[in-house]
């Protein structure tokens, strides 16, 4: 009897030492790993917290981790997985890639889930590709800061085409208050102010990376971020569809080479709203194969505008159609909206209009140029993307160089081009051209057009010009 109870006691302080124990283990691990999907099946086989010991054992036995706590992922716990729980240090110098490769791979299995960049962190991410497909409704939210690597030397030469890539992904979101930062400076090179160029270093390669790029993915949408100072284009879509952009922030130096701000290629349905762009390049930039585009309550400035194009390089097919530019500000850009082709090539530009767009101290609010060249030297030739259907409406505002420039091809005329509504006066102190300059170009104006002259650059259409410019559209 008294060796039995004592028996007992024995047995119910091992039982109480492996439950306390097991409790430990479980709770420092749940910490340790908060969000990582590990494996719970594993958990599900201790039975309850009681602990089967064999008879005449005197050993602890192994914790048998029971009962499940409440985390992991899913179907009943967290879907939020944060980079600091995979090991990232946030600091702003260690290298936090693999940590966010493991926050996306586990995030990406599981239905709903976001990656967290938590606030008041730095995270140093070196060119990688998160890839899908994964499961819908994922969400990257960018609270912190993701910084790219500064120094051109630590960038592999195999991956110079992007800094964040993200491939293959549907249904996706990237948002939050924080900041994307390409720390581009290095990449820029000297920048001649006289020349308004760049000057050519050999240090650096003559392909920039890209800050944020998504390749053949459908249903994304980005918002609220700020994207900055990227070795060259911000965010970039292509071969993509379905695509929102609402509410960012993107800014580089006006004396930053190539940094279009957005740019879309091969990609369709298209709506990007309410953010503002300063940048050294365009700050939307829409290239061949992109239809059904909507553009609206865009500040941008400084820059080069709003751009389609250029378009038909090197003989190149170029298809572009249905695009609505609208309700955009513009300050102390070069162009203001612009559609611009390269001789030689082939294909359409259709159906897009330009309307409500407010121009302060830009030197050209209004170009279609088909002489587009970026040599001192381009040779003139026969072959040109045809432009058509395009509406300039309500354009309001001051120039510094010339109001209306459209120079369309000598041999593809540009068709159906109205200019409605042009209100545009020289910037203060200014003292160049006042004309609207058209060649080549064939449409109707109406009321009001300040300068006047603006009202006698088309020519009037007739049904032989249309043919010819028809029979140029082929290709798309
Ligand atoms: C994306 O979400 C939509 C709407 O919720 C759904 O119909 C579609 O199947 C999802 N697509 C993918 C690839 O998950
Ligand atoms: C736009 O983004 C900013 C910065 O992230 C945020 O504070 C603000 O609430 C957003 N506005 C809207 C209307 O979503
Ligand atoms: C994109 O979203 C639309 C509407 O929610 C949905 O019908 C479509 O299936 C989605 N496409 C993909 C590829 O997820
Ligand atoms: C022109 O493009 C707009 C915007 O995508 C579209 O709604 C409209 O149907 C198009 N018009 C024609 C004639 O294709
Ligand atoms: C090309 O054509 C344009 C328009 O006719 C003309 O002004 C220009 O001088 C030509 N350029 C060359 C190099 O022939």
């Amino acid at each position: 009897m008294k060796r039995n109870n004592k028996l007992s006691f024995l047995f119910f302080l091992i039982v109480v030492v492996a439950v306390f124990t097991t409790f430990a283990i479980i709770s420092a691990e749940a910490r340790k790993h908060h969000y990582k999907k590990s494996k719970p099946e594993k958990h599900h086989k201790g039975k309850g917290g009681k602990h089967y010991i064999a008879p005449g054992s005197a050993t602890i036995p192994a914790p048998a981790p029971s009962p499940l706590p409440h985390y992991g992922p899913y179907p009943t716990g967290s879907t939020i997985f944060d980079i600091l729980s995979f090991g990232a240090k946030g600091d702003g110098v260690s290298d936090d890639s693999e940590a966010l490769l493991a926050a996306w791979k586990a995030a990406c299995k599981v239905p709903g889930a976001t990656v967290e960049i938590p606030a008041e962190f730095k995270f140093l991410i070196k060119p990688i590709t998160l890839q899908g497909p994964c499961m819908p409704h994922l969400v990257l939210q960018i609270d912190g800061t993701l910084l790219a690597p500064p120094e051109v030397g630590a960038w592999p030469k195999s991956s110079l085409f992007q800094w964040l890539n993200f491939k293959w992904i549907h249904n996706f979101t990237i948002q939050g208050t924080g900041t994307v930062d390409g720390q581009g400076s290095n990449w820029w090179g000297p920048y001649n102010a006289a020349y308004y160029v760049q000057k050519r270093s050999k240090h650096i390669p003559g392909m920039k990376p890209t800050a944020l790029r998504f390749y053949a993915s459908t249903n994304v949408t980005v918002r609220d971020i700020e994207i900055v100072n990227s070795p060259q284009c911000h965010l970039k879509f292509d071969n993509s569809g379905g695509i929102k952009v609402n509410n960012i922030t993107i800014i580089s130096p006006e004396s930053s080479p190539n940094t279009d701000g957005i740019h879309l290629q091969n990609t369709r349905d298209v709506e990007i709203q309410h953010s503002n762009i300063a940048c050294g390049d365009d700050c939307v930039s829409i290239q061949t194969g992109c239809s059904n585009v909507h553009v609206h309550h865009i500040n941008c400035g400084p820059g080069h505008g709003i751009s389609l194009g250029g378009l038909g390089k090197d003989k190149s097919v170029a298809c572009v159609s249905d695009v609505i530019i609208e309700e955009i500000s513009l300050q102390n850009t070069l162009a203001g909206v612009r559609i611009k082709t390269w001789q030689g090539g082939i294909g359409s530009v259709k159906n897009v209009t330009f309307s409500s767009i407010q121009v302060s101290n830009v030197k050209y609010p209004v170009i279609i140029d088909q002489f587009y060249c970026d040599k001192k030297f381009c040779r003139n030739q026969t072959e040109a993307v045809a432009i058509s259907g395009i509406k300039f409406d309500r354009i309001i505002g001051s120039y510094s160089a010339q109001p209306i420039h459209i120079a369309c091809s000598n041999d593809v005329p540009c068709t159906d081009v109205d200019l409605v509504d042009i209100q545009l006066k020289p910037s203060f102190g200014y003292q160049g051209s006042r004309q609207a300059l058209c060649w080549n170009s064939y449409g109707k104006s109406q009321g009001p057009l300040v300068p006047s002259s603006i009202d006698y650059c088309l020519i009037r259409e007739s049904g032989s010009v249309k043919r010819t410019a028809k029979s140029h559209e082929h290709a798309c």
